[in-house]
This record gives C-alpha cells, sequence and structure tokens, in this order.
C-alpha cells in the first residue's frame, strides 16, 4: 500500500499545569478511599487542581502562549483558534472566545469543540480540514481542562479520577519535509451517553435549586462499563490508524495514549500488540486531565527526548459521548 503524505504539521507544543498538587492522602481524608486503592485501581498518585479564579481559558491560554513562542508565531497571525473543553469557563460565550481575547490573536476567529476525552484529537482534524481546504495557515489548538469545577468532591468512585492542567499545538499545512498528521480515525456512539454524562444543568434540565442539592450538574460515571468500551474501542482505532497511514505496529516509536487508568492504558497498549517501553505515562502525575492528557503527554514526551524529528507517535483516546479516536502522527 502506499504510503500517505502528512496533511498538516504540529510545528510546537505547550502545556501548563496549574500548581496545586494534591494527593491520594489528601482525597481520603475528605471521602471513603486510601492511596493504596486509587494506586492500584487507577496507577495514580497525585493531580493538579487550579485555584478557584483560574478559568479555563487562561490555562489555555497561558499554555498556547508556550506553544507560539516555540513555533515562532505573533498573535496577529493565528487565522483560528480551535479550544476543546468539557469545563467551559460560562455557557456564553465560546472560552476559545475568551482565550483569543487572552492572547490576541485578533485576526482570528475562535470556536470551542466539546468532545470530551477525545476533544483534542477532534479539535486536531477539524483544524487540518480548514489547513487542507486552504481556508487558513496557522491553526491554534488548545485543550484545557478544569475538571475540579465539575467534580463531585463526595463521591469517592469519580474525584479520584480526575485532575486539572492545559495543552496547546500550532499547525500549518505539511510542507513537504515528511512531518505532520499521517492518519485518524473519530468515532462516537451517542447511544452511551448516559454511561459519563452530567445530566442536569443545561437546557435538558436547567439548572435549579434541587438540581443543585442532587449533585445532578456533576461528573457521574458508570467506570466498569466505560472501561471495557475504552479499551475494545482504543485497540480498534489504533489499528485503522495505523493501518490508514500505512505503518504496522514495528513503526511505532510511542503511544501517547490519554491517560485515564494505567489498567486501561496496559490493556490498550496490549491488544494493540505495543510494549510498555513504547507507551508514554503521565496519570501518576496528573489523573485524567481529559482532552488535555493527549497535548501535555505529547509535549513532556518532546521534552524528555522520547520523540523528536521523525518519531512515528500514535495518539489515541477515550471519553464521554462516548466518543474515541486515534491519529498516527511523524514528528
Ligand atoms: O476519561 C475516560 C472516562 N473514564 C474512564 O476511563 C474511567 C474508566 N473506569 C475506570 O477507570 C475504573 O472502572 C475505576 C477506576 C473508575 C473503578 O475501578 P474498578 O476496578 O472498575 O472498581 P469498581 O467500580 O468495580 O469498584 C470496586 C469497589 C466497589 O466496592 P464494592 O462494591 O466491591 O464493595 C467500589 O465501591 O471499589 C469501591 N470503590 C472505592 N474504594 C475506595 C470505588 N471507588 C473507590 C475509591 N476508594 N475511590
Amino acid at each position: 500500500m502506499r504510503k500517505p503524505e502528512p496533511t498538516v504539521e504540529l510545528i510546537s507544543t505547550g502545556r501548563f499545569l496549574p500548581d496545586c498538587v494534591v494527593t491520594n492522602d489528601d482525597l481520603a481524608k475528605r471521602v471513603d478511599t486510601s492511596d493504596e486503592w486509587i494506586r492500584t485501581r487507577t496507577g495514580i498518585r497525585e493531580r493538579r487542581v487550579a485555584p478557584d479564579d483560574m478559568t479555563a481559558a487562561f490555562m489555555g491560554a497561558e499554555a498556547a502562549k508556550v506553544a507560539m513562542q516555540r513555533a515562532g508565531v505573533e498573535p496577529g497571525e493565528v487565522d483560528i483558534v480551535i479550544l476543546s473543553t468539557a469545563t467551559p469557563d460560562r455557557w456564553l460565550p465560546s472560552t476559545a472566545c475568551d482565550a483569543q481575547a487572552l492572547l490576541g490573536c485578533t485576526n482570528a476567529f475562535a470556536f470551542d469543540v466539546m468532545a470530551a476525552c477525545t476533544g483534542f484529537l477532534y479539535a486536531l482534524t477539524v483544524a487540518e480540514g480548514y489547513l487542507m481546504a486552504g481556508r487558513a495557515e496557522v491553526v491554534l489548538v488548545i485543550a484545557s481542562e478544569k475538571m475540579s469545577s465539575i467534580t463531585n468532591w463526595e463521591d469517592r468512585t469519580t474525584c479520584v479520577l480526575f485532575g486539572d492542567g492545559a495543552g496547546a499545538t500550532v499547525l500549518r499545512k505539511a510542507n513537504g519535509a515528511g512531518r505532520g498528521i499521517l492518519s485518524s480515525v473519530m468515532r462516537s456512539d451517542g447511544n452511551l451517553a448516559d454511561l459519563l454524562n452530567r445530566p442536569g444543568g443545561g437546557a435538558a434540565e436547567p439548572m435549579s435549586q434541587a438540581i443543585l442539592e442532587s449533585g445532578r450538574h456533576l461528573i457521574q460515571m458508570q467506570g466498569r462499563e466505560i472501561f471495557k468500551h475504552a479499551v475494545r474501542s482504543m485497540a480498534e482505532a489504533c489499528d485503522i490508524a495505523l493501518k490508514r497511514a500505512g505503518l504496522t505496529v514495528d513503526d511505532v516509536d510511542l503511544l501517547v495514549p490519554h491517560q485515564a487508568n494505567i489498567r486501561i492504558i496496559e490493556a490498550t497498549a496490549k491488544y494493540a500488540g505495543l510494549p510498555l517501553d513504547k507507551v508514554f505515562v503521565n496519570v501518576d502525575r496528573y489523573g485524567n486531565m481529559s482532552s488535555a492528557s493527549v497535548p501535555v503527554g505529547l509535549d513532556e514526551a518532546q521534552e524528555q527526548g522520547l520523540i523528536g524529528p521523525g518519531s512515528n507517535i500514535l495518539t489515541v483516546a477515550f471519553g464521554a459521548g462516548l466518543t474515541w479516536g486515534a491519529m498516527a502522527l511523524r514528528w
């Protein structure tokens, strides 16, 4: 099979993590849990939590500033700001518009993508479409998540899992040097929406005192069901993305998966046929940062020298929707 040429290039990456570290022992003081349970069931040791007055737009803009500075891109050169978040700062306007204002990207248009943990990968494919259609030259893709703001801190089955953070990347059309997006596969199944959701507080169940008291505006999840779907879907998406890129697992230098649970990551790698030393992990330090997990992972993997020019990278994610997807990249 003829190998596809990369479409668009991820020129640079950046990340932002709030300073405040919350350990498993800290959580064990709030709910009936233990460091041992959280570590063995999820692989998480600690997570970052943003202060109340730190917005998702701010975290995203900070990550974007790093990516833009590394790419040598000025704010006025950005044509589109696409921001993935499951935790918009407010219902109107989009968090992307707030991030645009913070960044001074005055020549851009800005909008949010809502695809939960898969949002960064979805946003990359949207950016790819604009760039390939010739509608933009520089696109900023940001994923920023303040999961602590939608976490039910009294529910031990979910509050131990999530963390706050942001990642970003600057994209341009590939210039023929072989770097960029090689293939992608994006999927969703809305029939499974109730497995992971925030039922109250939207248009279907407008916010009320009763919703606030019941906690229906916060994350609810059927963890065990999600686990099964996550492994099967991510492994399948990895296979398809590799086939579309004309690659085999042996060609992959690093898998950068969504960081929800170390057991999900290990099982996905096993099904995909990848040894664990080719799998990037930071769930121990940050927990599940929803769509920010993959860009923060890419940024750290580069900083740690795990990927460099010419590396073949497979990324894969899974989340509420249900949504899932995978992408093969040449760095
Ligand atoms: O970003 C994508 C979306 N989310 C995910 O990918 C999450 C996917 N699911 C998971 O990661 C796992 O299902 C969890 C980590 C959420 C839970 O692990 P599990 O091994 O599936 O545990 P479980 O839900 O089957 O619960 C086992 C036991 C239960 O007690 P009983 O009924 O056996 O007595 C729970 O009540 O563990 C209990 N439990 C806890 N115990 C201590 C649940 N949460 C806790 C906790 N501390 N934090």
